[in-house]
């Protein structure tokens, strides 16, 4: 692990997905039935910046709710993550709230935020070395969705490990996708490791079509951006004003699914290849799995971790859990 000399901040693990695995992705979710992208592919650089923009807007409340909570019982979280620990933030974006819990605990011994945008990571990585000068902060640029190493840290000693997974992310996998990860990250992270979660909780229907379907048409913007993306990245042909943003509620499996609605009959070309679209058809872009307090402590269970505290707001719009490996 070479560092800076400055700062705690090591160099980058960079497991970036290739081109040839977004390429074979895209082309294996438009060839189907029911066209699919990976929600992951969402944040390229641009894609991060726009999610951003999107955690200031008035509709998206998940954002400043798990801020809120987070800064009310940080040091009720920081007792039960203990001193000198080891922490991995799973989809860190732009590093915001782990400030939070990095002010409040005792003498946090290493910070690792995995995330799948590379840049973003790097700048959000650089602003926090500058902030905790003292913390060894080593990124990881990888699909968390598949198996990776942690890198190691020499000359660093902890007595205590904790991941971090805000943001209501864990609602972009299925339930049994969840609980897929949730057993890996307790595979990743061993044995006494504490896992801290937020999770977006089932409410009005209007509060959360409006959260991904905002009135200065931001999210749009985001979800379109996996257009732009596959044109400049993959030679696509995709005319963005052809194609829609839309939000909808699925009562069933009680999640916000992302589509993007094709405004017309037309023919996409992605390097080699040839998609048609009749009017109306979707490309499904992003699930957002609502959960009540204890669905998801029942599906924490069934990952093997053993559910402690769960710290909610007045509103009870949103949960932030504590795990345990059992
Ligand atoms: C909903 S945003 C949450 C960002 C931040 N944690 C927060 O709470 O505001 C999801 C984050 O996870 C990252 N991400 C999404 N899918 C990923 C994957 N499969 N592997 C690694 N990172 C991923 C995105 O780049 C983004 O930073």
């Amino acid at each position: 692990m070479s560092k800076s000399t400055e700062t705690g901040l090591a160099e980058l693990q960079d497991l970036e997905p290739s081109l040839e695995e977004f390429r074979a992705s895209v082309v294996e979710g438009l060839s189907g039935p029911e066209k699919t992208l990976p929600c992951k592919f969402l944040y390229d650089r641009h894609g991060s910046r726009l999610f951003d923009d999107i955690c200031n807007l008035p509709e998206y409340y998940p954002t400043r709710t798990e801020r809120q909570i987070l800064e009310r019982y940080a040091h009720d979280i920081a007792d039960i993550v203990g001193s000198k620990a080891r922490l991995v933030e799973f989809g860190s974006g732009a590093g915001i709230k782990i400030r939070l819990l990095l002010k409040a605990l005792d003498r946090p011994a290493a910070y690792l935020p995995v995330d799948i945008s590379r840049e973003h990571l790097v700048a959000a990585s650089a602003d926090l070395a500058k902030m905790f000068s003292d913390l060894c902060i080593a990124p990881v640029c990888a699909d968390y969705t598949a198996p990776f190493a942690l890198p190691e840290l020499s000359g660093v000693t902890w007595d205590a490990t904790a991941g971090f997974f805000p943001g209501s992310t864990i609602g972009n996998f299925t339930r049994a996708e969840a609980v897929g990860f949730l057993t890996g990250t307790r595979a990743l992270l061993g044995s006494g490791a504490v896992m801290i979660v937020g999770v977006d909780l089932v409410k009005d229907v209007d509060v959360l079509r409006a959260a991904y379907d905002d009135g200065a048409g931001v999210t749009a913007n985001f979800n379109l951006n996996l257009l732009r993306r596959i044109n400049r990245e993959l030679g696509g042909t995709f005319e963005l004003g052809r194609f829609h943003h839309e939000a909808r509620w699925n009562a069933k499996l009680e999640r916000i699914e992302m589509h993007l609605v094709s405004l017309c009959e037309q023919e996409v070309i992605v390097g080699t290849k040839r998609f048609g679209f009749s009017e109306g058809e979707a490309i499904h872009t992003e699930n957002s799995h609502k959960y009540s307090v204890e669905g998801f402590r029942a599906l924490a269970r069934d990952a093997g971790w053993e559910p402690l505290e769960v710290w909610m707001d007045e509103r009870k719009l949103f949960s932030v859990h504590a795990l345990r490996t059992s």
